[in-house]
């Protein structure tokens, strides 16, 4: 037997007998990112990295690896070794691929181990700052008007972005040419430089640019007005309630990383949720740490279950899965 064999053999039995999940962590840990840096998924892990990492005694690594809307970063986790030194942030686009991609690499819900859920973070309808519409009715006529010639940017299929888009699009009856971008952060690069019309992006990066005046701002996706945007009307306000969503993130390992690895990161999550900085930042970016009683393995497994059976309602009803 190669020796790459019986070293994985080894390193399994450890695992296995808890010898190694003990001592864990004894290196850095990567925190791989679903999406390009400088994007809301980016700038929620890092954020979180530096008390998780204070929390464990070692580094913490960000590594990001965009594409296919999240998908190509997901399955290299779950191809990982299941030994806790490689665990995936990623969000809404875990529960929502599974309607979205036939050819799916890994299941969600068995490729995993959910380690905790992070934050909930509301989406923002923005548009270059000269685009035509000045209010939420005027951009839902506008782009019905002019469906050819409207351009809206995503992160690629199964990214929030995206399923914010189908909801809005199935909504308004109407579908517009999309720009697929690896992430939010560039795409609001081209939003800023009026490459592309409008975009759905969470307040994790769009707030600095609403406040700002960078981009024009029809809406944000939430039952009630933020604190950290209060001139921005809802959904609701603008005449669409049912156009709500939540961006949910959540913290993965490997399937089969032993239980006490697991613990000892949804552990150092729970640490970092309660952090002074994190609270602060998160408030000033339009979201909040969830409740620590949802940073657990148990309820983050729950949760994920639950929004795989409701995206995969919503999206069969908008047409998108077929
Ligand atoms: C990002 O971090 O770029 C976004 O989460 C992409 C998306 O899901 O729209």
């Amino acid at each position: 037997m190669p020796f790459r064999k019986t070293g994985a053999t080894l390193l399994a039995t450890l695992l296995a007998t808890g010898a190694l999940a003990q001592d864990y962590p004894t290196g850095p840990v990567t925190i791989v990112v679903p999406f390009a840096a400088g994007g809301p998924t980016d700038t929620v892990t890092r954020l979180i990295a530096e008390p998780m990492s204070a929390a464990l005694g070692q580094q913490i690594v960000v590594q990001n690896v965009a594409g296919a809307g999240g998908t190509l970063a997901a399955t290299q986790v779950a191809n990982a070794q299941p030994d806790g030194y490689t665990i995936l942030m990623h969000h809404i686009g875990m529960s929502t691929a599974p309607a979205l991609y036939d050819d799916l690499a890994y299941d969600p819900t068995e490729s995993f181990e959910t380690i905790g859920l992070v934050t909930i973070v509301p989406m923002t309808m923005i548009a270059r700052r000269d685009f035509e519409p000045d209010t939420f009715e005027e951009l839902v006529d506008y782009v019905t008007a002019n469906p050819d010639s409207v351009t809206y940017a995503n992160a690629g299929i199964g990214a929030a972005s995206h399923l914010c888009g189908l909801l809005f699009m199935d909504a308004i009856g109407v579908d517009v040419l999309t720009v697929p971008y690896q992430g939010t952060g560039p795409a609001m690069t081209d939003l800023l430089g009026g490459q592309v019309d409008f975009m759905c992006d969470q307040t994790t990066n769009t707030t600095g640019q609403i406040k700002g005046g960078e981009v024009k701002a029809y809406a944000v996706t939430t039952p009630e007005r933020l604190e950290s945007l209060p001139d921005l009307p809802t959904t609701a306000e603008a005449g669409l309630p049912d156009f709500q969503v939540g961006v949910w993130h959540g913290l993965y390992a490997p399937a089969g990383t032993p239980e006490e690895v697991v613990a000892t990161l949804s552990a150092a999550l729970q640490t970092a949720l309660e952090d002074e900085n994190v609270v602060t930042r998160f408030a000033e970016l339009g979201t909040a740490p969830v409740p620590l009683d949802q940073a657990t393995p148990e309820a983050h497994a729950r949760y994920l279950q639950e929004q795989i059976d409701l995206w995969g309602e919503v999206i069969a009803s908008a047409g998108a899965g077929d």
